[in-house]
């Protein structure tokens, strides 16, 4: 077991690992379908034999869940159908009591429809404070019966929607997620206000949506762009000048926020969501703003050891640069489960293959987990903080047969079903071998669980030599005790072996070794202390990766 102190250092986060909990999923005490706050309290001791140093929830907040709970309609609330304010505090108290810290996800881009603030400015006149807090303005063509610009909604159709009075409404996603506006002081201070709430109950860290996106240049008149889809957008030169993403005027908002988060013993720490480029995604991570910022260049390289490095050393030498912490994330609720692209040919459309219910082209499940397995063990051993999606311990493929009657992720309306969206990495969690939901809770979970979930359940992998859970279990276990600072030192083996192997050295000496060949390579010196697979004699088989303790310096 992890030690049950809690740490009070105020670097904590650095080297942490973070157990991403989608709180809807997880597990459903009260058997409504949807899993709760109790549900994750309950869960507590599973986590914490786990080894996991914090727990990030995603939004349990009051919502009408039009994006999955992002869009919020009161950000110092839980939704009551997740539990009470009560029941929060329990969760922080009993996770703090085993060691665990708790993070917080924050949703500052955008709040929802019903939020009391849109609902007061849909009830005023145009041009009125209310309105301010949001971006509304006059449409365009001879009569306003346009969009104001041709922006178009990350989930799909245009980013303006019309109200009654004529005037539109911005929302980079979905119509039910009206965009703040960061210009106004009010919505500055509410979420200043925001963060103090949490911090105050003795949440210690935030996740922060959609960082990247708070400052906007919304003078008239607004650039248009053909119509081109936000994404794209995000290719365009990113030198802090563009309308919607990234502005240099962002970070003034996080320097406030730091002073807020650095006003507590410790420090709450913080974490961005930026999709930008690893040189501007550092500047979040700055000392003085948020201290961390996802990497998902690691979790959208290809299986190839080459590109590993690239992002690896680029990551890592950005984050120093800045002098942040570096992140590695392979699964979170937005992306297609690690198991199964990694099941997939390099370069397979992951969209296509969820709309072809996960058939086309067949996924190679064995390879998929013994890739996800390695690339596990390739992240744990990087120096920074580990975020590990609830689910992955179990080793859980992406769910890609949803029928589309079943499907709720706004993605595949919005899109008029051209995109199939993310429910399938959101299925609810197998618990045990067998019952209605396997232990998830109740008889109707919120997204219906494959047959096969029985067999990954925790209780079917609980103390199973070689299960994927007991791999995590041991991972987390070794990589607190192995430790090491966060520099790392690539151990090269000479060409050709170079270019398929991953061999890199921590401070403290211990070694990991991935082999992303075709054919088994010898195994490098060193005491094994764990592997993701079976190892040969003398030999370490592909698409495995192995901890080294050196024997001899
Ligand atoms: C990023 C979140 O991770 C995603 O789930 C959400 O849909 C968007 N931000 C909008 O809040």
């Amino acid at each position: 077991m992890p030690p049950t102190t809690p740490d009070r250092s105020a670097d904590w986060w650095r080297q942490a690992v973070v157990y991403q909990v989608y709180p809807r999923s997880f597990r459903d005490l009260d058997g409504d379908g949807l899993g709760d706050i109790a549900g994750v309290t309950e869960r507590l001791p599973y986590l914490q034999r786990l080894g996991v140093d914090a727990v990030w929830l995603s939004p349990f907040y009051p919502s009408a869940l039009a994006d999955g709970g992002y869009d919020v309609d009161d950000y110092r609330d839980v939704d009551p159908r997740l539990g009470t304010l009560g029941q929060f505090d329990e969760l922080v108290a009993e996770a703090h009591r085993r060691g665990i810290k708790v993070i917080v996800d924050i949703v500052p881009n955008h709040t929802s429809d019903r939020h009391a603030w849109f609902q007061e400015a849909l009830a005023s006149p145009p041009g009125s404070p209310a309105r301010d807090r949001y971006v509304f303005r006059d449409g365009s063509g001879p009569d306003g019966s346009r969009p104001p610009s041709d922006w178009m909604s990350h989930f799909g159709g245009p980013a303006w929607t019309q109200v009654p009075d004529g005037q539109w409404y911005l929302h980079l996603f979905a119509r039910e997620q009206p965009d703040l506006n960061w210009a106004n002081q009010e919505v500055r201070e509410d979420f200043l206000h925001t963060l103090r709430f949490w911090s105050d109950r003795g949440v210690d860290g935030f996740r922060v949506d959609v960082a990247h996106a708070l400052a906007k240049d919304l003078s008239e008149p607004l650039r248009n762009y053909g119509g081109t889809h936000p994404d794209a957008l995000t290719e365009l030169p990113l030198d802090g000048s563009h309308p919607l993403f990234d502005r240099d005027e962002v970070h003034e908002i996080f320097r406030e926020w730091r002073k807020v988060l650095d006003s507590y013993d410790p420090p709450r720490s913080a974490v961005a969501e930026a999709w930008v480029t690893t040189s501007r995604r550092v500047l979040y991570a700055r000392p003085d703003e948020l201290g961390q910022a996802f990497n998902f260049e690691f979790l959208v390289s290809p299986w190839s050891a080459a590109q590993f490095r690239v992002e690896i050393d680029g990551a890592l030498s950005a984050a120093a640069a800045a002098g942040a912490s570096a992140t590695w994330v392979l699964s979170n609720h937005d992306v297609v489960r690690h198991r199964s692209r990694y099941a997939l040919p390099a370069g397979t459309d992951l969209n296509a293959w969820l709309l072809s219910g996960g058939t086309a082209p067949e996924p190679d499940d064995e390879a998929g987990l013994r890739r996800a397995r390695a690339a596990t063990l390739l992240m744990l051993a990087l120096p920074g903080s580990a975020y590990v999606y609830q689910g992955e311990e179990l080793g859980l493929p992406e769910v890609a047969d949803l029928a589309p009657e079943v499907l709720q992720d706004p993605i595949w309306a919005r899109t008029g079903q051209v995109e199939k969206g993310r429910d399938g990495c959101r299925v609810p969690l197998p618990w045990t071998r067998t019952g209605a939901s396997f232990g998830f809770g109740g008889e109707h979970p919120w997204l219906p669980q494959p047959a096969g979930f029985g067999e990954l359940s925790a209780e079917a992998q609980d103390g199973v030599a070689g299960s994927t859970l007991e791999l995590y279990r041991a991972a987390l276990r070794l990589r607190r005790e192995l430790g090491g600072d966060e520099s790392l030192q690539w151990v090269d083996a000479g060409p050709p072996a170079l270019t398929h192997l991953l061999h890199l050295r921590r401070s403290t000496g211990w070694e990991s070794v991935t082999n992303l060949a075709d054919a088994d390579v010898a195994l490098p010196a060193g005491e094994v202390v764990l592997a993701s697979g079976p190892l040969g004699e003398g030999t370490l088989p592909p698409d495995t990766t192995v901890w080294l303790r050196r024997t001899s310096d």
